[in-house]
């Protein structure tokens, strides 16, 4: 496979095939007339091998714009491989469908982390570890208590998580793998603590501490729920349904929050103040957030035959009104977490009684599945239009929803960090721009501006 480009041999005369490597791209300059051979590799070319076309020396040469990253390859990873054509997610090439049926979230947090799953010693010490470091430093509850009454539980956490920071100075020494192992089981062991605190801080309710004999899942929904009986029972449903949930969003590749992550941690800092911006990212409604915002529209929506209008609303809206929950950057296709999530539903249902707003989402479903407006763009639902409504049958404020979607996504951002800080390739983010402002203007004296 061809490796380096090089201007083409035939610059500006026509091309003679048998010099032409198979692995690689002819691109011909319409402004000189010359040509350049540029090397394909993995089915991308090196952005900066453009920079040699250019029309002259003092030309910068020629770069791509692509915002909101629609066509570009950021690193190399072999973490999760998603086919969103096909609706196909693996994670370090074991199916979704498979894991969410067989693993648990710890299981699946140390195969994304370490690339495979683990022996039963490694797993029981992998847990161990996570266990040991559930507990926050005292201070942490004080810096909650500091919120407002009303404070979004994003918010808390993400500053939350960013104040851990400043408990582990070592953090900053990112290359050191001893140290590294240490923060991981922090992170992953920590913000369940800190979003249950944020939740009992909303409420009123005194902080419940970490219970080591529980699951992952069992402990978070102990330190949510428990209120003055001595010990919590964890409904083994409830425990399962949360287990499922957090392993189908434990990953998702390159997305808005992980290529945050990424980029934060470019610049070495610590994975701390790193997670904290991943939060702040996945808080939009057009990330995490979409599953609070799914349960508002369906509210605002009220009932199964107001669905309709609100369908013609959207499609009137030139793209202003939105189907939450529906449409992926990469699914084209039903994204298979949200087929999961549906399946589960029910068993959730069993115990929790039905959700009444599941009526209007099937009857949103079945129409926006029909409607040429939804087929014709690729429109499927995605994750976030089924968690929800489990969630909330699952007595979790909506406030609280892109909390539950962080805790599980903080493996996967760490896998990524992990692997971008061992990756040669990868150099400080910093893209390029198109300037289009002035060029350089006389300053004048305030007396004479306007
Ligand atoms: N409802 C109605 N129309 C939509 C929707 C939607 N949910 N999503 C996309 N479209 C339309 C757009 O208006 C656009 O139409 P046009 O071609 O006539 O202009 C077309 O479909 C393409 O949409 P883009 O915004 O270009 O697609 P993009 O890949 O940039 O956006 C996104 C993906 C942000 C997820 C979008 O589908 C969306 O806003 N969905 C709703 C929010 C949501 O559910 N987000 C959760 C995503 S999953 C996650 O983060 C875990």
């Amino acid at each position: 496979m061809s490796t380096t480009s090089r201007p083409h041999p035939t610059a500006g005369v026509e091309t003679a095939e048998a010099s032409v490597s198979k692995d690689s791209l002819t691109i011909t300059d319409n402004r000189n007339g010359k040509s350049y051979e540029i090397a394909i590799q993995e089915g991308t070319i090196k952005a900066v091998d453009l920079r040699q076309i250019k029309l002259g020396a003092d030309d910068f040469g020629l770069m791509t714009y692509d915002p909101g990253f629609m066509n570009t390859a950021s690193c190399k990873s072999r973490i999760t491989f998603i086919d969103g054509d096909k609706g196909i997610l693996n994670y370090r090439g074991y199916p979704i469908e498979e894991l969410a049926e067989k693993s648990t979230y710890l299981e699946t947090a140390y195969l994304l982390i370490h690339g495979e799953l683990p022996t039963e010693q490694q797993l029981a010490a992998w847990t161990e570890s996570i266990k040991q470091h559930t507990f926050v430093h005292e201070n942490v509850k004080e810096l909650t208590g500091g919120f407002r009454y009303d404070a979004h539980p994003m918010g808390m956490l993400s500053s939350t998580i960013s104040a851990l920071s400043t408990f582990y100075p070592d953090a900053k020494r990112v290359r050191d793998l001893e140290l590294r192992r240490k923060h991981v089981y922090r992170l992953i062991a920590k913000i369940p603590t800190l979003a249950a605190f944020a939740y009992r801080h909303l409420m009123g309710m005194p902080y419940v501490y970490p219970d080591s004999e529980l699951s992952y899942c069992g402990n978070f929904l102990q330190m949510m729920y428990k209120g003055s009986e001595l010990r919590f029972k964890v409904n083994p449903v409830l425990e399962k349904a949360l287990e499922v949930l957090f392993i189908l969003h434990a990953d998702h590749e390159q997305n808005c929050s992980t290529s945050v992550m990424r980029n934060i941690g470019s610049s070495e800092a610590d994975p701390y103040v790193a997670a904290a911006g991943a939060i702040a990212a996945l808080y939009g409604p057009l990330h995490g957030g979409a599953n609070e915002a799914v349960l508002r529209m369906l509210k605002e929506i009220g009932s199964k035959d107001k669905v309709a209008p609100f369908i013609k609303d959207v499609k009137e809206s030139g793209g202003d009104v939105r189907l939450m929950g529906f449409g992926h950057r990469v699914y084209k296709n039903y994204d298979p977490r949200a087929k999961i999530i549906k399946k589960m539903a029910d068993q959730v249902f069993e115990v929790t009684g039905r959700n009444p707003m599941l009526d209007i989402a099937l009857e949103l479903e079945r129409i926006a599945l029909s409607d040429d407006y939804f087929v014709k763009r690729k429109l499927y639902p995605n994750v976030d239009f089924y968690s929800g409504l489990i969630y909330q049958a699952m007595k979790f404020p909506v406030d609280l929803f892109p909390v539950l979607f962080a805790i599980p996504r903080m493996s996967g951002w760490l896998a990524q960090w992990q692997e971008m800080i061992d990756d040669k390739d990868q150099k400080i983010a910093r893209p390029r721009q198109i300037y289009l402002g002035h060029d350089r203007r006389e300053y004048l004296p305030i007396a004479k501006r306007g």
